[in-house]
């Protein structure tokens, strides 16, 4: 019994990421917002540590700053990139050396996102919080 409840959720799942249209992406701006924010998984897991924070550590640390400025913080870290906010998080979470920390910081990104586009990933990001 456990294992077809099993099967079936991962046939659920398999339909629902397969069965993903240009159409739907279209209609709906958080999925759309998600699309693009597949680049920032190179360094960024939604739960997992990477060389970056996940981005549910990075929301919970910033919990209790208000939606709209916050948003103003992350645009522009997404744009212009960020350095020495996480040397902290990084010390403590990925055994790197101390030297090596100055080197580990966000790139710009606004070779790969104009700002409509990097409005999507803030509404994608920001639908996490909820
Ligand atoms: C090359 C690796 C890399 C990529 C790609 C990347 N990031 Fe980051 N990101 C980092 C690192 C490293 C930090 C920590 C920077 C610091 O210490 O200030 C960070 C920090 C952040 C923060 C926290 C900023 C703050 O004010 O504390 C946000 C939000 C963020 N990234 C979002 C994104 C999004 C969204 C994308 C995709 C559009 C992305 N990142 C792509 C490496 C990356």
């Amino acid at each position: 019994m456990k294992r077809a409840v099993f099967i079936i959720s991962i046939l659920i799942s398999f339909n629902a990421f397969g069965g993903i249209t240009q159409e739907d992406i279209d209609k709906n701006p958080i999925l759309k917002g998600k699309m693009l924010a597949k680049k920032c998984s190179w360094c960024h897991d939604i739960n997992k540590n990477l060389v970056a924070p996940p981005f549910r550590v990075i929301l919970e640390r910033y919990k209790d700053v208000p939606e709209n400025s916050l948003r103003k913080q992350f645009f522009q870290a997404i744009k212009n990139g960020s350095k020495g906010k996480w040397k902290k998080w990084m010390k403590e979470n990925l055994k790197i050396k101390m030297g090596k920390l100055d080197s580990m910081y966000m790139p710009p990104q606004k070779e790969y996102y104009n700002d409509e586009e990097i409005n999507l990933i803030l509404d994608w990001l920001f639908s996490l919080r909820k």
